[in-house]
């Protein structure tokens, strides 16, 4: 791309695991086939060539290389992490109804809903085929707690979503099951995959968990204040999909009578007409729920940073720390 591009800590960590990062595409090519099913790779090729930022298997390898592997299972742990990701990705757009994912329409507008469900059960079952290739007990454990609690946390949501008493408590169990637990074991099976000692795997994983709960605030607010072509997705979906997000229960906090009125018809009767996402932006600004939301993705970031005080010195853990503020800095 443009020649600033190697200044993004996101491409000097993928420039850095250039070769990894083939060898990851080479398996989730290789795996995504199936002899019987033609539109298992059909669907799987719509996704994975969309691209995608590919930051949760890079989180996987940077970890490993950091804490000294020179083995070959990293690759496959890097490879179960973005399987994963890519059937909760199927699913999510399904559950969310949404029509656009990297820039395409989703594979659920596409194909239909089934195809969908079902080519997302597949690569969750062969992500699980590919970790057992590790032979390592502790990574199963690991990358199966966090299958659990990613759809946990996609529940919870569905229930919590479009209740206006759900609080910033209830929102955070929410990001960090259905965010949070991919990113921790992506970055916690690294280190467990390179032995590393007991106290860099919790570091690891505390920095994986915050730079998780970052990402998706920092997701929320581009819902309201980005633009669909840099994200890839529509912007307004999770107020049309009455999903309450982190700004939006800080505005309900501080809403009057009349503003919660609005919040009630909108989000927990689902009644939206024409104006009404410019008038919650507006309440959003008035309130300052935006500017709130964007200091705790701030401070998330920086207790992601600081838990890699917890690790040796090493060129990859400053490009680890410049990924938090890059994280972040997306909502500019
Ligand atoms: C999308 O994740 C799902 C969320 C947790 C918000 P990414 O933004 O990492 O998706 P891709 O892989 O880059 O498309
Ligand atoms: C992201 O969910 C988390 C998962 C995919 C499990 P969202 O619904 O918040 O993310 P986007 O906005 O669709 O990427
Ligand atoms: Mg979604
Ligand atoms: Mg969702």
């Amino acid at each position: 791309m443009k020649n600033d591009s190697t200044h993004k800590p996101h491409d000097r960590l993928a420039a850095y695991l250039v070769d990894d990062l083939a060898a990851v595409a080479d398996i989730i090519r290789d795996r995504m086939a199936s002899k019987h099913a033609p539109r298992i790779p059909e669907v799987t090729a719509h996704l994975v060539d969309a691209g995608g930022k590919r930051l949760r298997p890079m989180l996987t390898l940077a970890a490993a290389r950091m804490c000294g592997y020179d083995g070959p299972y990293h690759v496959h742990l890097a490879a179960t992490v973005e399987f994963i990701h890519t059937a909760t990705l199927l699913h999510d757009d399904v559950v969310d109804e949404s029509a656009q994912r990297r820039g395409r329409p989703t594979a659920n507008l596409l194909w239909d809903n089934k195809s969908s469900v079902l080519v997302g059960d597949y690569l969750f079952s062969r992500s699980f085929q590919l970790m057992t290739e590790t032979g390592s007990l502790d990574v199963l454990r690991i990358l199966s707690n966090a299958s659990a609690t990613i759809a946990e946390g996609e529940v919870l949501q569905l229930t919590a979503a479009q209740n206006l008493a759900t609080d910033e408590g209830i929102y955070l169990q929410v990001v960090r099951g259905k965010t949070a637990a991919l990113f921790s074991a992506a970055t916690e099976v690294g280190g467990v995959i390179a032995g590393a000692p007991e106290a860099h795997v919790k570091a690891l994983f505390d920095y994986g968990d915050a730079l998780g709960v970052a990402f998706q605030i920092v997701d929320d607010l581009l819902d309201y204040q980005g633009h669909s072509t840099a994200i890839g997705k529509n912007v307004g979906d999770d107020f049309r999909e009455r999903k309450l997000t982190l700004p939006v229960i800080k505005a309900v906090a501080k809403a009057d009578a009349e503003e919660r009125a609005f919040w009630t018809r909108t989000i927990e009767r689902g009644r939206q007409e024409d104006g009404d996402l410019e008038q919650a932006l507006a309440l959003l600004q008035k309130h300052g729920a935006l500017t709130q939301t964007q200091d705790d993705a701030l401070a998330w970031a920086g207790k992601a940073r600081a838990a890699l005080d917890g690790l040796p010195d090493h060129e990859v853990r400053d490009m680890l720390s410049d990924l938090a503020d890059y994280v972040v800095s997306r909502i500019n």
